[in-house]
Protein backbone atom coordinates (compact mmCIF):
# COMPACT_ATOMS: atom_id res chain seq x y z
CA UNK A 1 0.00 0.00 0.00
CA UNK A 2 1.33 3.47 -1.20
CA UNK A 3 1.26 5.81 1.82
CA UNK A 4 0.32 9.40 1.96
CA UNK A 5 3.39 11.50 1.22
CA UNK A 6 2.43 14.83 0.84
CA UNK A 7 1.43 17.36 3.59
CA UNK A 8 -2.17 18.37 2.45
CA UNK A 9 -2.39 14.25 3.01
CA UNK A 10 -2.05 14.72 6.44
CA UNK A 11 -4.11 17.95 7.72
CA UNK A 12 -4.15 18.82 11.51
CA UNK A 13 -7.41 17.99 12.95
CA UNK A 14 -6.54 18.14 16.65
CA UNK A 15 -3.44 19.63 17.72
CA UNK A 16 -1.21 18.24 20.61
CA UNK A 17 -1.85 21.46 23.19
CA UNK A 18 -6.12 20.51 22.64
CA UNK A 19 -5.44 17.03 23.13
CA UNK A 20 -3.21 17.17 26.48
CA UNK A 21 -6.08 20.18 27.63
CA UNK A 22 -8.78 17.20 26.82
CA UNK A 23 -7.10 14.17 28.61
CA UNK A 24 -6.62 15.87 31.87
CA UNK A 25 -10.35 16.95 31.60
CA UNK A 26 -11.35 13.46 31.25
CA UNK A 27 -9.15 12.65 33.85
CA UNK A 28 -10.71 14.96 36.50
CA UNK A 29 -14.14 13.80 35.10
CA UNK A 30 -13.42 10.34 35.83
CA UNK A 31 -11.69 10.90 38.97
CA UNK A 32 -14.66 12.68 40.47
CA UNK A 33 -16.74 9.93 39.10
CA UNK A 34 -14.67 6.61 40.67
CA UNK A 35 -13.17 9.08 44.20
CA UNK A 36 -12.51 5.89 46.70
CA UNK A 37 -12.45 3.18 44.79
CA UNK A 38 -10.07 1.41 42.70
CA UNK A 39 -10.17 1.64 38.63
CA UNK A 40 -9.48 -1.21 36.83
CA UNK A 41 -8.38 0.81 33.01
CA UNK A 42 -8.23 -2.41 30.24
CA UNK A 43 -6.61 -0.88 26.93
CA UNK A 44 -7.74 -2.43 23.69
CA UNK A 45 -4.22 -2.85 21.21
CA UNK A 46 -2.84 -1.48 19.44
CA UNK A 47 -4.39 2.29 19.17
CA UNK A 48 -5.18 3.08 21.90
CA UNK A 49 -1.88 3.20 24.21
CA UNK A 50 -0.85 6.35 23.61
CA UNK A 51 -4.56 7.88 25.03
CA UNK A 52 -3.94 5.23 27.84
CA UNK A 53 -0.48 6.56 29.11
CA UNK A 54 -1.32 10.57 29.09
CA UNK A 55 -4.95 9.27 30.74
CA UNK A 56 -3.76 7.14 33.56
CA UNK A 57 -1.46 10.22 34.41
CA UNK A 58 -4.23 12.56 34.57
CA UNK A 59 -6.15 10.21 37.24
CA UNK A 60 -5.81 10.86 41.17
CA UNK A 61 -7.31 7.17 41.79
CA UNK A 62 -5.67 3.82 43.14
CA UNK A 63 -5.33 2.42 39.30
CA UNK A 64 -4.81 -0.62 37.59
CA UNK A 65 -3.37 -1.65 34.12
CA UNK A 66 -4.29 -4.65 31.47
CA UNK A 67 -4.39 -4.75 27.72
CA UNK A 68 -6.30 -7.03 25.69
CA UNK A 69 -5.87 -7.10 21.76
CA UNK A 70 -7.55 -8.40 18.90
CA UNK A 71 -7.85 -9.34 15.56
CA UNK A 72 -11.65 -8.57 13.50
CA UNK A 73 -12.75 -9.15 9.95
CA UNK A 74 -14.24 -6.87 8.08
CA UNK A 75 -16.57 -7.10 4.97
CA UNK A 76 -14.67 -4.40 2.99
CA UNK A 77 -15.81 -1.67 4.23
CA UNK A 78 -15.71 -1.80 8.45
CA UNK A 79 -14.68 -4.56 11.14
CA UNK A 80 -17.73 -6.85 10.78
CA UNK A 81 -17.69 -8.55 14.53
CA UNK A 82 -16.16 -11.45 13.62
CA UNK A 83 -13.30 -11.50 16.34
CA UNK A 84 -9.97 -13.17 17.51
CA UNK A 85 -8.30 -12.69 20.94
CA UNK A 86 -4.87 -12.19 19.85
CA UNK A 87 -3.80 -11.39 23.72
CA UNK A 88 -6.36 -11.92 26.54
CA UNK A 89 -6.26 -10.14 29.64
CA UNK A 90 -3.45 -11.56 32.31
CA UNK A 91 -5.69 -11.15 35.33
CA UNK A 92 -9.92 -11.98 36.00
CA UNK A 93 -12.18 -8.92 36.32
CA UNK A 94 -14.46 -10.41 38.31
CA UNK A 95 -16.00 -7.80 41.08
CA UNK A 96 -13.46 -4.89 39.50
CA UNK A 97 -14.70 -1.26 38.48
CA UNK A 98 -13.38 -1.87 35.19
CA UNK A 99 -12.82 1.58 32.58
CA UNK A 100 -12.02 0.55 28.70
CA UNK A 101 -9.82 2.59 27.10
CA UNK A 102 -10.52 2.65 23.12
CA UNK A 103 -8.87 4.91 20.82
CA UNK A 104 -12.00 5.21 18.59
CA UNK A 105 -15.54 4.74 17.99
CA UNK A 106 -16.38 3.89 14.70
CA UNK A 107 -19.15 1.54 13.66
CA UNK A 108 -19.19 -0.16 17.06
CA UNK A 109 -18.49 -2.89 15.87
CA UNK A 110 -15.75 -3.38 18.29
CA UNK A 111 -17.32 -2.13 20.94
CA UNK A 112 -20.46 -4.01 20.65
CA UNK A 113 -18.17 -7.23 20.82
CA UNK A 114 -15.57 -5.84 23.74
CA UNK A 115 -18.86 -5.13 25.84
CA UNK A 116 -20.40 -8.68 25.55
CA UNK A 117 -17.04 -10.46 25.97
CA UNK A 118 -15.82 -8.20 29.10
CA UNK A 119 -19.17 -8.06 30.75
CA UNK A 120 -19.57 -12.20 30.76
CA UNK A 121 -16.27 -11.86 33.49
CA UNK A 122 -18.35 -10.36 35.74
CA UNK A 123 -16.93 -6.96 36.20
CA UNK A 124 -18.77 -4.71 39.18
CA UNK A 125 -19.23 -1.84 37.05
CA UNK A 126 -18.18 -1.67 33.24
CA UNK A 127 -17.73 2.09 31.47
CA UNK A 128 -15.83 2.95 28.31
CA UNK A 129 -13.96 6.12 27.43
CA UNK A 130 -13.11 6.63 24.10
CA UNK A 131 -10.51 9.75 22.62
CA UNK A 132 -12.49 9.70 19.60
CA UNK A 133 -15.62 9.30 18.15
CA UNK A 134 -17.56 9.07 14.74
CA UNK A 135 -21.20 8.66 14.90
CA UNK A 136 -21.43 9.25 11.29
CA UNK A 137 -20.08 6.16 10.87
CA UNK A 138 -21.81 3.69 13.22
CA UNK A 139 -23.72 0.66 12.64
CA UNK A 140 -24.60 -0.76 15.78
CA UNK A 141 -26.02 1.91 18.21
CA UNK A 142 -23.62 2.04 20.31
CA UNK A 143 -22.32 5.17 22.95
CA UNK A 144 -19.00 5.43 25.11
CA UNK A 145 -19.48 6.78 28.65
CA UNK A 146 -16.55 8.74 28.29
CA UNK A 147 -15.78 10.92 24.85
CA UNK A 148 -12.82 13.21 24.03
CA UNK A 149 -13.99 14.51 20.75
CA UNK A 150 -16.49 14.06 18.14
CA UNK A 151 -14.81 14.43 14.81
CA UNK A 152 -16.52 14.14 11.70
CA UNK A 153 -16.37 10.98 9.13
CA UNK A 154 -12.86 10.78 8.14
CA UNK A 155 -9.84 8.52 8.28
CA UNK A 156 -7.45 9.82 11.19
CA UNK A 157 -4.02 8.75 12.20
CA UNK A 158 -1.68 9.70 15.38
CA UNK A 159 -1.86 9.99 18.73
CA UNK A 160 -1.77 6.28 18.75
CA UNK A 161 -3.90 6.13 15.83
CA UNK A 162 -2.10 4.19 12.32
CA UNK A 163 -2.71 3.66 9.16
CA UNK A 164 -0.78 0.76 7.61
CA UNK A 165 0.43 0.51 11.19
CA UNK A 166 2.43 4.10 10.64
CA UNK A 167 1.62 7.55 12.21
CA UNK A 168 1.27 6.19 15.61
CA UNK A 169 4.42 7.94 17.05
CA UNK A 170 2.20 11.66 15.91
CA UNK A 171 1.66 13.94 19.00
CA UNK A 172 -1.44 15.15 16.98
CA UNK A 173 -4.68 13.50 15.32
CA UNK A 174 -4.26 14.90 11.66
CA UNK A 175 -6.71 13.87 8.84
CA UNK A 176 -5.47 11.55 5.98
CA UNK A 177 -7.31 12.35 2.75
CA UNK A 178 -7.15 8.57 0.99
CA UNK A 179 -8.15 7.83 -2.54
CA UNK A 180 -11.45 5.49 -2.51
CA UNK A 181 -8.80 2.50 -3.05
CA UNK A 182 -6.47 3.11 -0.12
CA UNK A 183 -9.60 3.74 2.12
CA UNK A 184 -11.28 0.34 0.75
CA UNK A 185 -7.57 -0.81 1.48
CA UNK A 186 -7.93 0.09 4.79
CA UNK A 187 -11.08 -1.08 6.07
CA UNK A 188 -10.80 -4.31 4.58
CA UNK A 189 -10.23 -7.48 6.89
CA UNK A 190 -6.63 -6.72 8.64
CA UNK A 191 -4.91 -6.89 11.87
CA UNK A 192 -6.26 -3.76 14.37
P1 LIG B 1 -15.26 -0.13 14.84
O1 LIG B 1 -15.39 -1.58 15.21
O2 LIG B 1 -15.69 0.11 13.41
O3 LIG B 1 -15.92 0.83 15.80
O4 LIG B 1 -13.73 0.16 14.74
C1 LIG B 1 -12.97 0.59 15.75
C2 LIG B 1 -11.52 0.36 15.42
O5 LIG B 1 -11.22 0.61 14.03
C3 LIG B 1 -10.68 1.34 16.18
O6 LIG B 1 -10.37 0.86 17.47
C4 LIG B 1 -9.49 1.55 15.28
O7 LIG B 1 -8.50 0.57 15.54
C5 LIG B 1 -10.04 1.36 13.87
N1 LIG B 1 -10.37 2.67 13.25
C6 LIG B 1 -11.60 3.14 12.99
N2 LIG B 1 -11.54 4.37 12.44
C7 LIG B 1 -10.23 4.68 12.34
C8 LIG B 1 -9.51 5.86 11.89
O8 LIG B 1 -10.08 6.88 11.43
N3 LIG B 1 -8.17 5.79 11.97
C9 LIG B 1 -7.49 4.72 12.47
N4 LIG B 1 -8.12 3.63 12.93
C10 LIG B 1 -9.47 3.61 12.87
Amino acid sequence: MSLPQSENQLEILLDAEKIQRRVKELGAEITAEYRGRPLHLIGILKGSWVFLADLIRALDLEVTVDFLGFTSYGDGQSSSGQVKITKDLDSSIEGLDVLVVEDILDTGHTFQYLRGLLSRRKPKSLKVVTLLDKPLRRINPVTADYVGFTIPDAFVVGYGLDFAQKFRGLPEVRVLHLTPEQLAEVRAPAPR
